[in-house]
């Protein structure tokens, strides 16, 4: 692969519920990575996908790329042109979201042999959301990072009275903080990893 070679990655929001948060975050990040050389950042949103509940008759594992339902196969080759993913979860009931797990289960080739990177927040700073997506993602073939973003509680009742552009000083405590620049040394694992594989693919 030329090194110069353009990563795509794709950002996705995982939670479609009214005023919530992961948008903020997820918007944060798309900021942040576009900033990046040989980067295509894309933000998706899973209130542009209404996929149903999985309900394709042949199991995608299985379909060869055909899916009954056209969506699936729009979201599919979306997920295709990805050579890395970013996800940003909520954590509901300490698990992630549901949402996010339907978008999961209507793709498996095209996550094949790709790097994933997390973020969350809550309580216990989203982890335990991210510790079951690390299991389920391992069955797509994916590669989970061991590098993931916990917002601190701080930091997630400020960004809740942030308004889109959210502020960069928002994130300071994750940039500046006691374990350094966690967000760049999350990004520097994820493209390390993008390369990689984009390579080995
Ligand atoms: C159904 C539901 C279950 C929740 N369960 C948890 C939980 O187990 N742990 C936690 O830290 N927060 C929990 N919360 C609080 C969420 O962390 C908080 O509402 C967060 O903003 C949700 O993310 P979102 O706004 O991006 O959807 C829960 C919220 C909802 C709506």
């Amino acid at each position: 692969m030329n090194v110069n070679e353009q990563l795509k990655i794709q950002i996705i929001i995982g939670s479609t519920r009214q005023n919530r948060f992961s948008e903020k975050p997820a918007n944060y990040i798309f900021e942040e990575l576009k900033k990046k050389e040989n980067i295509q950042a894309e933000l998706i949103d899973l209130r542009d996908w209404p996929l149903p509940f999985y309900d394709d008759p042949i199991s995608v594992g299985a379909n060869k790329g055909i899916y009954s339902n056209p969506l699936g196969k729009q979201w599919a080759n979306k997920i295709g042109e990805g050579d890395g993913y970013i996800m940003v979860t909520p954590e509901y009931n300490h698990g992630y979201s549901a949402v996010l797990k339907n978008a999961l289960d209507w793709v498996y080739a095209e996550w094949n042999k790709k790097p994933v990177g997390f973020v969350s927040y809550g309580n216990a700073f989203g982890a335990r959301a991210i510790e079951q997506l690390r299991q389920v993602v391992v069955e797509l073939k994916m590669v989970p990072m061991f590098n993931s973003i916990h917002i601190p509680i701080d930091v997630y009742m400020a960004l809740r009275e942030e308004k889109l552009p959210i502020n960069p000083d928002v994130f300071k405590p994750l940039r500046e903080g006691r374990r350094g620049d966690v967000i760049e040394r999350f990004f520097v694992e994820l493209l390390d990893y993008a390369k990689l594989l984009k390579a080995a693919r």
